[in-house]
């Protein structure tokens, strides 16, 4: 994965002093003590303004993607839905060491990667750094998501610069910066999921191509004022935002039918032409190019296998240059076992061939989405057992509704699927390498049980 990454981006720390200079300090010996002071003082100064790198590898990604909640069949979830800004402290039955562990479940799984989807949004304004430390600690990066439900709920008219402008700076003060940088667990920023789904919303005319570009490209915009504003440096963070694998044209008509990778177009055409989105950036036009140069990636949502999605994408990579890109979500839809793993095997050799711009995968999703039920059954890693392990502390959505839910075991034996698929975590585990931990003590499982609920 050539990078538009933060390893090459981030400044280097100055040398405490240039050769010439030190070689002029060598021969007049009656100034070395003076020399040195200088050179220490510099060595602090230069220390302090200048990012610490991140202790974590940048690539090749082995992500789960984590938006777990403690909705059984049989809970609290159909009277009322908890948040789903899953960082949030009362989660931390859930993901913290003490807890369910979830953080350390998926780093034994081989995984080197969270990611997240409501984390800058709608949940409440508490601490946010819990979680960013535990994944720090476990060695795992975090792509946190700036939620989508803003483009519609909160974005006037598609234009998203006011308001992820002020969740991302609400965010730098609950946790997400440390100091003047961004927190160092932090990867890669998802400015909102799956954009094109903006086009099936009333609110956007015809279902045209810019509402879903005029909110990412708002949103990346926003972005950028926030860390402006805040002082915080880029250092290592990339930004990306994952479009769907559905069929489209981009907003520039230059790739027709591209499944995914028109959004790759549109946001290159976005950046050179912001008015082909209906959108007059804030940021001088070509501070929003250096940004887009340096820290955009690609990412795309996939059901799919990964033979094809290699090759449609790789086929057609030509316009985005060395741009690393990823898949966001690797569905794995009805797949067995012997798919997933070969799947997931193939995709960390090619993420690790450094003349490929494929940065690596996210696998979705660590846990089954019992209240979304449906075909989100056929998803998660991992189901629930019987078995409560915790509570949850008082989880908050940001309009001050509060509560609390039963924490249940992670149970591995997807007993809802086919024997083939039923042991998804198991085949991830093994093409990375990792294993399986952290499962109920005894096999009642809820799955059979669940009814579809309708969020
Ligand atoms: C990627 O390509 C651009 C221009 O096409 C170039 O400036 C940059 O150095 C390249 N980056 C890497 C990591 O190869
Ligand atoms: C969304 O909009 C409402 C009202 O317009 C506002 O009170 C709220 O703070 C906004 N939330 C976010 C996350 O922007
Ligand atoms: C992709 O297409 C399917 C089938 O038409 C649809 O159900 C889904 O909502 C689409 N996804 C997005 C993100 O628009
Ligand atoms: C590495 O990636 C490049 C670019 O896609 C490809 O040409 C090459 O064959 C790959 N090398 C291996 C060993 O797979
Ligand atoms: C398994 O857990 C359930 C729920 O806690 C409990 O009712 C059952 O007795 C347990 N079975 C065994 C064999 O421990
Ligand atoms: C998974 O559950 C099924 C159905 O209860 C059972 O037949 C199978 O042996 C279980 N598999 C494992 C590995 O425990």
């Amino acid at each position: 994965m050539a990078v538009a990454d933060g390893e090459t981006s981030t400044e280097q720390p100055q040398k405490w002093c240039g050769y010439s200079r030190c070689v002029i300090a060598s021969i007049m010996a009656a100034l070395v003590l003076v020399a040195a002071v200088v050179a220490i003082i510099i060595a602090a100064n230069s220390h302090s303004a200048s990012p610490g790198p991140s202790p974590l590898p940048f690539g090749p990604l082995r992500g789960i993607a984590y938006a777990a909640l403690p909705c059984t069949a049989d809970n609290a979830c159909k009277q009322q839905m908890p948040s789903q800004d899953v960082m949030q402290l009362g989660y931390k039955t859930q993901w913290g060491a003490t807890g369910r562990n979830d953080l350390g479940v998926i780093k034994n799984l081989g995984a080197n990667t969270v990611r997240l989807y409501n984390s800058l949004g709608f949940g409440p304004a508490t601490d946010h750094s819990g979680f960013l430390d535990e994944a720090l600690k476990q060695g795992l990066n975090v792509m946190p998501g700036i939620d989508s439900d803003l483009a519609l709920h909160n974005c006037t008219n598609f234009d998203c610069y006011e308001t992820v402008k002020a969740v991302v700076k609400t965010g730098f003060s609950l946790g997400f910066a440390k100091g003047k940088d961004w927190h160092p667990a932090i990867h890669t920023v998802l400015i909102m999921n799956e954009a094109d789904f903006f086009g099936r919303d009333a609110k956007c005319p015809g279902g045209a191509p810019w509402c879903r570009v005029k909110a990412v490209l708002s949103g990346l915009d926003g972005l950028l004022a926030a860390e402006k504003e805040a002082g915080i440096r880029p250092g290592r963070v990339n930004l990306a935002t994952t479009w769907s694998f559905n069929i489209s044209d981009s907003i520039d008509g230059k790739c027709k039918q591209c499944p995914g990778y028109f959004g790759f177009q549109d946001m290159l055409a976005a950046v050179a032409d912001p008015s082909i989105a209906k959108y007059v950036p804030h940021t001088p036009a070509k501070d929003l190019a250096a940004a887009f140069d340096k820290r955009w990636i690609n990412g795309l949502n996939v059901q799919t296998p990964w033979e094809i999605v290699h090759d449609v994408v790789s086929k057609n990579y030509g316009p985005f240059g060395n741009r690393s890109w990823f898949i966001g979500e690797f569905g794995a839809l009805n797949q067995p076992h012997t798919a997933i793993q070969s799947d997931m095997k193939a995709m960390a050799e090619l993420a690790h061939n450094s003349s490929d711009p494929f940065l690596g995968v996210t696998v979705f999703q660590f846990q089954t989405a019992y209240q979304i039920g449906g075909s989100e059954m056929a998803f998660g890693l991992f189901g629930l057992g019987k078995e409560k392990v915790a509570d949850t502390g008082n989880m908050c959505k940001q309009n001050g509704e509060c509560g609390k839910w039963p924490v249940y075991c992670l149970n591995a034996n997807l007993t809802h699927l086919p024997a083939s698929q039923a042991e998804r975590a198991a085949a991830v585990a093994k093409a990375w390498g990792g294993k399986v931990t952290g499962t109920c003590r005894n096999s009642t499982v809820i799955a059979e049980t669940v009814t579809e609920i309708v969020l």
